[in-house]
Formats: structure tokens, sequence, C-alpha cells
């Protein structure tokens, strides 16, 4: 059985996370539920900051928001001394309703709209990421109308094919994101931000891709940003400030995986940034790191009720398959239907006894909602506690209502206690935004126009 962070399996048979028996914290706040193991939360910020700091002096580590962000999240990163990239006005929104500091956050997003740039500006963001040239403009056009410099890192696009699923690749030429190296764009970019006193260039940027299970492809984007930094020096006579290299460390969902741990990766890409800074003989520049899912994945599961345990006739050997029903799916957790995306998953209320029922977990979607294609846990019965590991990033971030299902709720459990941190939705959430126009109006009894 797969368990992180401070799980362990009590002698009654329950999962226990952050002092908590998971059976109880499913029964008080309901489910499907969140849970997120604060201690593990911490100790994988801790390790970034550790390992970094502990091979190359400057460096910024920023908590990527779009893994999973809420306001006391955003206190967590906060408190830890990371920093925050958020990638849209409601994230960034996020962040400062939890006071995170502005100077802190860095601004993403590959069509930031004028009113997000304004709220950047007017907020006093640490850093924008510039990912076209429209947005340049538009962000030379409001710093100018507010007297405010911001700092920008140009995001570039290596041209490099990550091995990961096709969907979450981004550093490859043909993407949507940034500027390509090879064709110019991203030094046409430059020059404009340091010709324009507007603006402040302070680096370059990438983001090569997610779930990546070594540093591989990142040390292939290494060389290329290494020998960019190297032209803008030729070229502009600039040497740069901060490299920026975004996030992509894997996590493992399934006990067969086996991504390197955050102290090889950060000894890989040390490593590798000072192979390619001694190359061009060039400055040390500020090293940023943007990790999301290798922080905050592992510390959350998810907790679902099972219901209805299905038999239904196959061709293969047993001659049936199970199908275990469980109260929530791909609108609290869509990665299996986008991604592919695997899961370890056991009974939470048996978990000491034997993983040997072959099952498939169907969600409860009107749709074929399959969370788990084959896993096995203990026997299945309704009323269990399905635990699925490892959804503390891209689950809550990404869920939805689909079906008018209210999406769950988010606990923080830590040394026995678990603070409610995103309440659940309820029904009434659900039409909260509804308008009903007076021509839809039910028209009093007996009327029958
Ligand atoms: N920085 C930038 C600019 C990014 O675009 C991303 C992720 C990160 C950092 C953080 O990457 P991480 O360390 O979490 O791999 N929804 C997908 C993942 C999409 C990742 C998008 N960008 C999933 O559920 O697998």
């Amino acid at each position: 059985m797969l368990l992180f962070g401070t799980q362990r399996i009590l002698d009654n048979g329950h999962l226990e996370v952050g002092g908590c028996d998971a059976v109880e914290l499913a029964r008080a706040f309901g489910t499907p539920l969140y849970v997120v193991d604060e201690e593990l939360l911490r100790t994988r910020m801790r390790e970034y900051l550790a390992a970094f700091r502990g091979l190359y002096p400057k460096v910024a580590i920023a908590f990527a928001g779009k893994a999973f962000l809420c306001t006391a999240m955003a206190r967590i990163v906060e408190q830890e001394g990371l920093n925050l990239d958020v990638a849209s006005a409601g994230e960034l929104h996020t962040a400062l309703a939890a006071q995170f500091p502005a100077e802190r956050i860095s601004l993403h997003g590959n069509n930031k709209s004028i009113a997000e740039i304004e709220l950047a500006l007017d907020s006093g963001v640490g850093r924008i990421i510039v990912d076209n040239l429209l947005e340049l403009e538009r962000i030379s056009a409001a710093a100018g109308a507010r007297g405010v410099v911001p700092h920008l890192l140009i995001r570039c696009a290596p041209g490099i094919d990550p091995h990961t699923h096709r969907r979450i690749q981004t550093g490859q030429d043909d993407t949507k994101f940034g500027l390509n190296i090879r064709s110019g764009a991203a030094m046409e970019a430059i020059r404009k931000c340091q010709d324009d006193s507007a603006l402040h260039f302070a680096g370059i940027h990438c983001h090569i891709g997610s779930q990546l299970m070594d540093a591989s492809c990142h040390e292939q984007a290494i060389e290329i940003m290494c020998a960019f930094l190297h032209e803008i020096r030729e070229s502009t006579g600039v040497e740069v400030e901060e490299l920026n290299l975004g996030g992509g460390l894997g996590i493992r969902y399934l006990e067969e995986q086996n991504p390197v741990s955050v102290e090889e990766y950060a000894r890989a890409i040390v490593t590798a940034v000072r192979g390619g800074l001694a190359r061009y003989g060039l400055k040390e520049p500020m090293l940023g790191q943007e990790p999301g899912r290798s922080i905050a994945g592992q510390a959350g599961l998810t907790l679902y009720e099972i219901g209805a345990v299905k038999k239904v006739p196959i061709s293969e050997a047993p001659g049936y398959r199970s199908y275990v029903n469980i109260d929530g799916g791909m609108s609290d957790n869509p990665r299996p239907q986008l991604y592919d995306a695997v899961y370890h998953a056991f009974v939470a209320n048996r978990a000491n006894e034997p993983a040997d029922t072959s099952v498939r977990v169907a969600g409860k979607h009107c749709e074929t909602d399959i969370l788990i294609q084959e896993t096995r846990i203990q026997a299945p019965e309704t009323g269990d506690i399905l635990a699925v590991q490892g959804t503390g990033a891209y689950n809550y971030a990404m869920a939805s209502n689909y079906n008018r299902i209210p999406r769950p709720a988010v606990v923080l459990a830590r040394d026995g206690s678990a603070d409610l941190i995103v309440r659940r939705e309820t029904l009434d959430d659900l039409i909260a935004q509804d308008i009903i126009p007076e021509r839809l109006a039910k028209t009093p009894a007996g009327n029958t126009n």
C-alpha cells in the first residue's frame, strides 16, 4: 500500500492522516472530501528551499498556485517563505485576499487581459512573465499610465520535446506558450523590453512540461537557455538577472512509478545550470523554480463513499467485472479523463485487510466516468470509504460543477485536528448565480397566457 507523509494505518484498520482518523473525517465533513496533510505540504516546501539553497546561493522558489490554491494555502506558502506564482486574476485575488505580499507574487498567463495586467500593476506584483508581444505593449501602456516600472521575465519556448502526456507538454516549438528562441521572437521581445523606459527586463523563463520523472528534459532546456543567456549578452551587453526554469517535477501516483527526489532534481538542475554558465563565462543569475505538483500532490487525498458495487459480465476471465461506484468522479478529479491519469486507492476503513479484489472505480457522472480503470482493493462494500491517493494537485484546482454536483470541502489535517479550509458547496450555491428573466417567471396559477 502506498502511504505518504503522516499517513498510517491504525489498529482498527482505519487510515490516519495528520493524526486524524480519515473515516471520522469523512463522517464529520461528508464525502467526497479532499484532505490535506499540512505537515507533508510544509515538508515539501522546506525540502525545495533546502535542496536548492544548499547548492546555489541565489534561488527563488515559487509555489505554482494553479496546482492548489485557496486562501489558507496562500498563508502556508507565505509562512514557509516561498514565493507564489499565479496565472489569473482569480488566483491573484486569492493571494491578495490572504495578504500574501505582492512583491513575492509573479503573474503568468498566455493571454492576460488588460484588467489582469492592471490588477497586477496596481497591487504591485513582483514579476510579470510576458508571453507575447501584444502583452508587452499592453503592459507598457498600463505601466506608463501609472508611472510604475514592472519587472518582466520573457517566457521562452526552448523547443524541446518533454516526455510526458501530450496535454501537459509546454516547451516544444509547436506550443501556444511563450516566444520561440530559435525563430528570434524571444530576442525581439527582450529588445523591445530593454528599449522601453516603462519596463524593466528582469530575465527569462521557460516551463517545459509537467509530471516529468527526472530532470533530463530540464537539462536539455537549460543548455538552450544558457546558450540564449550568452546570445543576449552578446547582442545587448546585458547579463541577465534571473533565469526561471518553471516547474514540472513529477510525483509517484502508483507504486511502480519512480520519480527522482527533490534533492536529486535540485542537484541535476543546479549542475546543469552551473555547467551552462561556465561554458559561456556567464555571471550567476537568480535561479527561479515554480513547483506545483511536487509540493502539493502527495499531500492531498480524496475520500469517497462507496455506493453500489455492481458485477457486470465480461468475456475475459473471471467472467465479470466489479464496478465500484463512488459519490464523486470527474467533477472533483478530471485528470483520468483528460490525461489518462492513474491513481492508487484503498478502503480507508478496512485498510488492514488484503487488497485482493480487482475492481474498476466509477464516478457518478452521466457518462463513462471512470476514475480508476483497474486496481486491487480490499473487498468493497456499500458504505465503505475509498481513499484515493495523490490528489493534492490539480484536483480541487480543476474541479467543476458538472451535473450540478457541488464541489467538495477541503480540510487541513495536522497533529490530530482538522480545519475546514474550503467549505463544501451547497445546492443553493449552485443556483446562486442563476437568474430567471421576468418573461420566464412562473405565471400565477390559473393564468394560461
Ligand atoms: N510554471 C508554469 C509556467 C506552469 O505552466 C506550470 C504548470 C508550473 C509552473 C507547475 O508545474 P508542476 O510543477 O505542477 O508540474 N493540469 C495538469 C498539469 C498542468 C500543468 C500546467 N502548468 C495535470 O493535472 O496534470
